[in-house]
Protein backbone atom coordinates (compact mmCIF):
# COMPACT_ATOMS: atom_id res chain seq x y z
CA UNK A 1 0.00 0.00 0.00
CA UNK A 2 1.08 3.36 -1.00
CA UNK A 3 0.49 6.43 1.49
CA UNK A 4 1.50 10.12 0.23
CA UNK A 5 1.45 12.43 3.55
CA UNK A 6 1.17 15.90 2.53
CA UNK A 7 3.56 17.78 5.60
CA UNK A 8 1.94 21.60 6.20
CA UNK A 9 4.49 22.64 8.53
CA UNK A 10 7.65 25.17 8.53
CA UNK A 11 9.38 22.57 10.72
CA UNK A 12 10.63 19.28 8.80
CA UNK A 13 11.25 17.73 12.54
CA UNK A 14 8.19 18.82 14.50
CA UNK A 15 4.96 17.23 15.83
CA UNK A 16 3.70 16.68 12.62
CA UNK A 17 6.03 14.83 11.24
CA UNK A 18 6.28 12.96 15.07
CA UNK A 19 2.16 12.03 14.58
CA UNK A 20 3.52 10.75 11.03
CA UNK A 21 5.89 8.58 12.05
CA UNK A 22 3.58 6.74 14.55
CA UNK A 23 0.88 6.84 11.75
CA UNK A 24 3.73 4.86 9.80
CA UNK A 25 4.47 2.62 12.92
CA UNK A 26 0.87 1.34 13.30
CA UNK A 27 0.12 1.36 9.18
CA UNK A 28 3.77 -1.36 9.51
CA UNK A 29 1.69 -3.60 12.41
CA UNK A 30 -0.68 -4.30 9.76
CA UNK A 31 0.73 -5.26 6.28
CA UNK A 32 3.36 -3.62 3.83
CA UNK A 33 3.05 0.60 3.54
CA UNK A 34 5.05 2.74 1.66
CA UNK A 35 4.90 6.17 2.97
CA UNK A 36 5.95 9.15 0.54
CA UNK A 37 6.40 12.41 2.39
CA UNK A 38 6.13 15.58 0.71
CA UNK A 39 7.29 18.66 2.92
CA UNK A 40 5.18 21.89 1.55
CA UNK A 41 8.68 23.68 2.63
CA UNK A 42 10.40 21.77 0.25
CA UNK A 43 8.16 22.32 -2.24
CA UNK A 44 8.32 24.70 -5.78
CA UNK A 45 4.77 25.25 -5.16
CA UNK A 46 4.70 29.17 -5.93
CA UNK A 47 1.67 31.33 -4.18
CA UNK A 48 -1.18 31.81 -6.17
CA UNK A 49 -1.35 35.06 -7.21
CA UNK A 50 -5.49 34.78 -8.05
CA UNK A 51 -5.96 34.70 -11.83
CA UNK A 52 -8.68 32.58 -11.62
CA UNK A 53 -7.36 30.91 -15.16
CA UNK A 54 -7.04 27.52 -13.73
CA UNK A 55 -10.66 27.14 -12.51
CA UNK A 56 -12.27 29.10 -15.03
CA UNK A 57 -9.57 27.68 -18.24
CA UNK A 58 -8.54 24.76 -17.04
CA UNK A 59 -5.39 23.99 -14.52
CA UNK A 60 -3.11 23.82 -17.76
CA UNK A 61 -3.34 27.75 -18.16
CA UNK A 62 -2.01 28.32 -14.35
CA UNK A 63 0.98 30.98 -15.45
CA UNK A 64 3.36 28.77 -12.81
CA UNK A 65 5.58 26.01 -14.47
CA UNK A 66 6.69 24.47 -10.84
CA UNK A 67 6.30 21.21 -9.06
CA UNK A 68 2.17 21.47 -8.77
CA UNK A 69 1.81 19.12 -11.48
CA UNK A 70 4.68 16.74 -10.35
CA UNK A 71 2.17 16.71 -6.65
CA UNK A 72 -0.12 15.41 -8.98
CA UNK A 73 1.43 12.81 -10.26
CA UNK A 74 2.99 11.76 -6.37
CA UNK A 75 -1.42 11.89 -5.34
CA UNK A 76 -2.09 9.81 -8.12
CA UNK A 77 0.44 7.10 -7.55
CA UNK A 78 -0.80 6.44 -4.06
CA UNK A 79 -3.77 4.62 -2.33
CA UNK A 80 -3.86 7.06 0.72
CA UNK A 81 -3.39 10.35 1.39
CA UNK A 82 -2.38 12.04 4.78
CA UNK A 83 -2.74 15.77 5.39
CA UNK A 84 -1.16 17.17 8.56
CA UNK A 85 -1.30 20.32 9.75
CA UNK A 86 -0.08 22.50 12.25
CA UNK A 87 -3.52 25.14 13.95
CA UNK A 88 -2.10 28.42 12.90
CA UNK A 89 -4.27 31.13 14.42
CA UNK A 90 -7.12 28.29 14.46
CA UNK A 91 -7.02 27.29 10.72
CA UNK A 92 -3.96 25.79 8.59
CA UNK A 93 -0.96 26.97 8.25
CA UNK A 94 0.01 28.87 5.52
CA UNK A 95 1.88 26.40 3.67
CA UNK A 96 -1.17 23.83 3.29
CA UNK A 97 -3.18 26.82 2.49
CA UNK A 98 -0.98 28.00 -0.16
CA UNK A 99 -1.28 23.69 -1.46
CA UNK A 100 -4.91 24.32 -1.61
CA UNK A 101 -5.32 27.39 -3.25
CA UNK A 102 -2.65 26.10 -5.93
CA UNK A 103 -5.14 22.87 -5.77
CA UNK A 104 -8.78 24.52 -6.07
CA UNK A 105 -9.82 23.53 -9.29
CA UNK A 106 -10.20 19.95 -8.12
CA UNK A 107 -13.36 21.19 -6.10
CA UNK A 108 -14.70 22.20 -9.13
CA UNK A 109 -13.53 18.85 -11.26
CA UNK A 110 -12.72 16.54 -8.37
CA UNK A 111 -10.48 13.77 -9.14
CA UNK A 112 -8.65 11.23 -7.35
CA UNK A 113 -11.60 9.61 -6.42
CA UNK A 114 -9.95 5.83 -6.01
CA UNK A 115 -7.84 7.88 -2.79
CA UNK A 116 -8.57 7.56 0.82
CA UNK A 117 -7.87 10.80 2.90
CA UNK A 118 -6.74 11.16 6.57
CA UNK A 119 -6.84 14.63 8.23
CA UNK A 120 -4.29 15.57 11.11
CA UNK A 121 -4.63 19.12 12.81
CA UNK A 122 -1.74 19.14 15.31
CA UNK A 123 -1.32 21.77 18.22
CA UNK A 124 -3.75 23.17 20.55
CA UNK A 125 -6.69 25.38 20.49
CA UNK A 126 -9.21 25.24 17.30
CA UNK A 127 -7.89 22.15 15.93
CA UNK A 128 -10.86 21.59 14.56
CA UNK A 129 -11.37 24.44 12.65
CA UNK A 130 -8.03 23.31 11.06
CA UNK A 131 -9.70 19.79 10.51
CA UNK A 132 -12.90 21.94 8.90
CA UNK A 133 -10.16 23.36 6.64
CA UNK A 134 -8.22 19.95 5.90
CA UNK A 135 -11.94 18.57 4.79
CA UNK A 136 -12.14 20.22 1.71
CA UNK A 137 -8.33 20.71 0.57
CA UNK A 138 -8.83 18.04 -2.16
CA UNK A 139 -11.75 17.84 -4.10
CA UNK A 140 -12.45 13.88 -5.05
CA UNK A 141 -11.09 11.74 -2.10
CA UNK A 142 -13.08 10.39 0.45
CA UNK A 143 -12.12 12.27 4.09
CA UNK A 144 -12.10 8.38 6.51
CA UNK A 145 -10.21 9.72 8.98
CA UNK A 146 -9.43 13.12 11.03
CA UNK A 147 -7.10 13.31 14.19
CA UNK A 148 -6.89 16.38 16.54
CA UNK A 149 -3.62 15.70 17.94
CA UNK A 150 -2.73 17.59 21.41
CA UNK A 151 0.65 19.24 21.60
CA UNK A 152 1.09 21.74 24.06
CA UNK A 153 4.33 23.95 24.49
CA UNK A 154 4.26 22.37 28.59
CA UNK A 155 3.72 18.71 29.57
CA UNK A 156 0.47 17.26 29.49
CA UNK A 157 -0.53 14.58 32.17
CA UNK A 158 -0.20 10.92 31.35
CA UNK A 159 -3.79 10.43 30.75
CA UNK A 160 -4.25 12.81 28.30
CA UNK A 161 -1.20 11.20 26.75
CA UNK A 162 -2.67 7.84 26.53
CA UNK A 163 -6.09 9.34 25.44
CA UNK A 164 -4.30 11.20 22.48
CA UNK A 165 -2.25 7.93 21.64
CA UNK A 166 -5.61 5.77 22.05
CA UNK A 167 -7.39 8.38 19.31
CA UNK A 168 -4.35 8.63 16.96
CA UNK A 169 -4.43 4.43 17.01
CA UNK A 170 -8.44 4.40 16.29
CA UNK A 171 -7.52 6.81 13.54
CA UNK A 172 -5.13 5.24 11.95
CA UNK A 173 -7.07 2.05 12.04
CA UNK A 174 -10.21 3.57 10.31
CA UNK A 175 -7.49 5.08 7.72
CA UNK A 176 -6.05 1.89 6.80
CA UNK A 177 -9.53 -0.55 7.03
CA UNK A 178 -10.70 1.73 4.51
CA UNK A 179 -7.71 1.83 2.36
CA UNK A 180 -7.83 -2.26 2.31
CA UNK A 181 -12.03 -1.86 1.60
CA UNK A 182 -11.23 0.31 -1.72
CA UNK A 183 -15.30 1.43 -1.34
CA UNK A 184 -15.97 3.36 -4.20
CA UNK A 185 -19.55 4.57 -3.30
CA UNK A 186 -19.88 8.23 -3.58
CA UNK A 187 -20.64 10.40 -0.76
CA UNK A 188 -24.00 12.20 -0.39
CA UNK A 189 -21.04 15.87 -0.38
CA UNK A 190 -19.79 14.20 -4.14
CA UNK A 191 -22.95 13.40 -5.31
CA UNK A 192 -24.24 17.00 -4.57
CA UNK A 193 -21.75 18.67 -5.74
CA UNK A 194 -21.62 16.49 -9.27
CA UNK A 195 -25.34 17.09 -9.63
CA UNK A 196 -24.96 20.65 -8.77
CA UNK A 197 -21.69 21.29 -11.00
CA UNK A 198 -23.19 19.22 -13.96
CA UNK A 199 -26.43 21.99 -13.86
CA UNK A 200 -24.23 24.61 -13.14
CA UNK A 201 -21.52 24.18 -15.71
CA UNK A 202 -24.24 23.85 -18.71
CA UNK A 203 -25.88 26.90 -17.76
CA UNK A 204 -22.72 29.15 -16.96
CA UNK A 205 -21.03 28.04 -19.54
CA UNK A 206 -19.65 31.37 -20.97
CA UNK A 207 -18.35 31.89 -16.97
CA UNK A 208 -16.73 28.64 -16.30
CA UNK A 209 -16.29 26.71 -19.23
CA UNK A 210 -13.37 24.42 -18.18
CA UNK A 211 -16.09 23.12 -15.92
CA UNK A 212 -18.48 23.13 -18.82
CA UNK A 213 -16.10 20.76 -21.02
CA UNK A 214 -15.51 18.52 -18.11
CA UNK A 215 -18.98 18.24 -17.59
CA UNK A 216 -20.36 18.21 -20.49
CA UNK A 217 -19.80 14.47 -21.11
CA UNK A 218 -20.23 13.06 -17.82
CA UNK A 219 -23.61 10.84 -16.99
CA UNK A 220 -24.67 10.16 -13.68
CA UNK A 221 -21.76 10.71 -11.72
CA UNK A 222 -18.05 11.36 -11.84
CA UNK A 223 -16.81 7.37 -13.02
CA UNK A 224 -18.99 4.84 -13.54
CA UNK A 225 -21.30 3.70 -10.75
CA UNK A 226 -24.84 2.88 -9.08
CA UNK A 227 -26.09 5.58 -7.16
CA UNK A 228 -28.64 4.74 -4.80
CA UNK A 229 -32.02 5.76 -5.22
CA UNK A 230 -32.03 7.40 -1.67
CA UNK A 231 -29.28 9.26 -2.39
CA UNK A 232 -30.42 10.46 -5.75
CA UNK A 233 -34.38 11.63 -4.22
CA UNK A 234 -32.27 13.35 -1.18
CA UNK A 235 -30.32 15.10 -3.74
CA UNK A 236 -33.06 16.09 -6.15
CA UNK A 237 -35.06 17.44 -3.61
CA UNK A 238 -31.73 19.51 -1.82
CA UNK A 239 -31.86 20.59 -5.49
CA UNK A 240 -34.67 21.91 -5.49
CA UNK A 241 -34.46 23.20 -2.42
CA UNK A 242 -30.83 25.50 -3.05
CA UNK A 243 -31.46 26.10 -6.74
CA UNK A 244 -34.64 28.92 -6.21
CA UNK A 245 -32.47 30.17 -2.88
CA UNK A 246 -29.53 31.08 -4.73
CA UNK A 247 -31.15 32.60 -8.20
CA UNK A 248 -30.71 36.25 -6.88
CA UNK A 249 -26.83 34.98 -6.76
CA UNK A 250 -26.85 32.86 -9.57
CA UNK A 251 -29.56 34.00 -12.33
CA UNK A 252 -28.63 31.26 -14.80
CA UNK A 253 -28.87 28.80 -12.28
CA UNK A 254 -31.89 25.84 -13.34
CA UNK A 255 -32.48 27.40 -17.67
CA UNK A 256 -30.07 24.83 -19.11
C1 LIG B 1 2.03 31.18 13.54
C2 LIG B 1 1.58 30.21 14.59
C3 LIG B 1 0.25 30.21 14.98
C4 LIG B 1 -0.20 29.30 15.93
N1 LIG B 1 -1.52 29.28 16.30
C5 LIG B 1 -1.96 28.42 17.22
C6 LIG B 1 -3.33 28.40 17.62
O1 LIG B 1 -4.18 29.14 17.09
N2 LIG B 1 -3.71 27.54 18.58
C7 LIG B 1 -2.81 26.71 19.17
O2 LIG B 1 -3.20 25.97 20.07
N3 LIG B 1 -1.52 26.64 18.77
C8 LIG B 1 -1.08 27.49 17.84
N4 LIG B 1 0.25 27.45 17.44
C9 LIG B 1 1.13 26.37 17.94
C10 LIG B 1 1.25 25.22 16.93
O3 LIG B 1 0.02 24.81 16.43
C11 LIG B 1 1.89 23.98 17.57
O4 LIG B 1 3.11 24.33 18.15
C12 LIG B 1 2.07 22.82 16.58
O5 LIG B 1 2.10 21.63 17.30
C13 LIG B 1 3.36 22.94 15.76
O6 LIG B 1 3.40 21.87 14.87
P1 LIG B 1 4.72 21.47 14.05
O7 LIG B 1 5.76 21.13 15.07
O8 LIG B 1 4.31 20.27 13.23
O9 LIG B 1 5.10 22.65 13.23
C14 LIG B 1 0.72 28.36 16.50
C15 LIG B 1 2.06 28.38 16.10
C16 LIG B 1 2.50 29.28 15.15
C17 LIG B 1 3.94 29.27 14.74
Amino acid sequence: MKVLAIMGSPRRNGTGAEVVRKIEQRLKEKGEVEIDMLHLADADLKPCRGCFSCIKLGEDRCPYKDERIAIEKRIEAADGIILVSPGYVQNVSGLMKNFMDRMCYTNHRLRFFDKKMMIVANGGAGLDKTLDALRIAIGGPEVVSELAYIQLPWPIRPKAIEKRERALARAVDRFHDAMVRKDMRPSFGNYMRFRFFKSASEAAKEYLPADHAYYRDLDGYYYDVKVGMGTRMAAAISMAIAVPLMKDMAPWLGEE
